[in-house]
């Protein structure tokens, strides 16, 4: 299986290289510098790799290097700047299309617009395929069939607590703070209209102060679930933190994190369901090193989707791949996964 990865040179991009090669799968280094990507596919152990150099603003190019793959995964950040290009390229070359944006405004452009000519070219394309994006899709859609009745709202929490990131997400991040936070109330898109709050993290006797942020879940869930409401919320220390995280600041962290920072790293994905009845549940999926995770997700989606297909058009992670059997796989790489009812309200 060949599996096209676009900003294989950046440090999730070459991660997502080395965990293609850890499968047996054979990627294709794809991206502007020849000379980056060589050196990505030497320090994989794999100094034959194919490489394929495209310029985004060079559609032929790119449409040429995904021609002959089974899948696309983009890993070029940040996406608001330079993922329209690959998505376009993906599609012209009838390749299933995946990537690793954590871009709230991106994510929903790329749901709403890129549908019908996805649907056209018969692939699906399907963004946000992350440590976040994916497990809060997934433990939503098992969190809300757990209930029986109709659901009155849906709460997604990524509750990791301050620790490595790279110069990539740290651009992005800084990009997305100075943003308006969106929630989905009353069936629609708009601004948040909760401040602080606190939620009540498994396994910690204390509340969890929480502030809104349109995690990838904010605009997937309402995709596959029937709910007038879906909130996002982050820690409200991390909050404070992407609050401060201007674009010079960004600049100035390591392009690679600290490998140890990362080992050490715990992610937790939340998600909380409510139903018209007062019924409550709420499912969790946590794991350690959160761009390894990343690799494991966006290897084993393009797996999935050259293998088995997927409906075409746009999907959310739930939309294009079995949750409980995707959890599964994850649980396998030292991913936890839990759902449980919850006491009414
Ligand atoms: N949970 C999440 O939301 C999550 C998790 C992991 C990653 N991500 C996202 O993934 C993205 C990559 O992160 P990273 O840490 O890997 O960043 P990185 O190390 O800075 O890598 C960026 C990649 O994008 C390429 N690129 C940048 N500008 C380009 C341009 N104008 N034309 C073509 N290629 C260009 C770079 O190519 P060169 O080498 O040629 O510069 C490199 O391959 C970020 O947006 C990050 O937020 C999100």
């Amino acid at each position: 299986m060949r599996i096209a990865v676009h900003g294989a040179s950046g440090f999730t991009g070459s991660l997502i290289v080395a965990e293609l090669a850890r499968r047996d799968l054979s990627p294709i280094l794809v991206g502007r510098d020849e000379t980056r990507l060589r050196a990505v596919a030497a320090r994989t152990g794999i100094p034959d790799a194919e490489i394929r150099v495209a310029a985004l603003d060079d559609t032929a190019a790119l449409t040429a290097a995904f021609d002959d793959s089974d899948a696309v995964v983009n890993a070029a950040g940040p996406f608001t700047l330079w993922g329209e290009p690959v998505v376009r390229a993906a599609i012209a070359a009838h390749r299933h299309y995946i990537d690793t944006t954590g871009e709230p405004g991106y994510l929903h452009k790329i749901l709403s617009t890129y549908d019908e000519p996805a649907k056209q070219a018969g692939v699906a394309v399907v963004p946000a395929v992350t440590d976040d994006g994916v497990p809060g899709d997934l433990i939503a859609a098992l969190t809300a069939a757990r209930l029986g009745a109709p659901l009155r709202e849906v709460r997604v929490a990524d509750l990791r607590r301050p620790g490595a990131a790279s110069r990539g997400t740290a651009r992005s991040m800084a990009a997305i703070a100075v943003l308006d936070q969106v929630e989905y109330r009353d069936r629609t898109w708009q601004s948040a209209n909760e401040s602080a709050t606190t939620l009540i993290e498994p396994g910690e006797p204390e509340p969890v102060s929480v502030t809104p942020l349109a995690l990838p879940g904010v605009y997937t869930i309402p995709r596959h679930l029937d709910t007038p409401i879906v909130r996002g919320v982050i820690r409200t220390e991390m909050g404070e933190i992407f609050a401060g995280l201007g674009g010079e600041v960004a600049e100035t962290i390591p392009e690679v994190p600290d490998a140890d920072a990362l080992a050490a790293s715990r992610w937790l994905i939340l998600a909380e369901a409510t139903a018209v009845d007062g019924s409550r549940a709420r499912g969790w999926v946590t794991g350690f090193d959160p761009y390894a995770a990343t690799a494991v997700i966006a290897v084993e989606a393009a797996r999935r989707l050259a293998l088995d297909g997927a409906a075409a058009g746009t999907l959310t992670p739930a939309q294009a791949f079995d949750a409980t059997s995707f959890l599964d796989h994850l649980a396998t790489t030292g991913v936890h996964w839990q759902v449980e009812e919850l006491a009414s309200v």
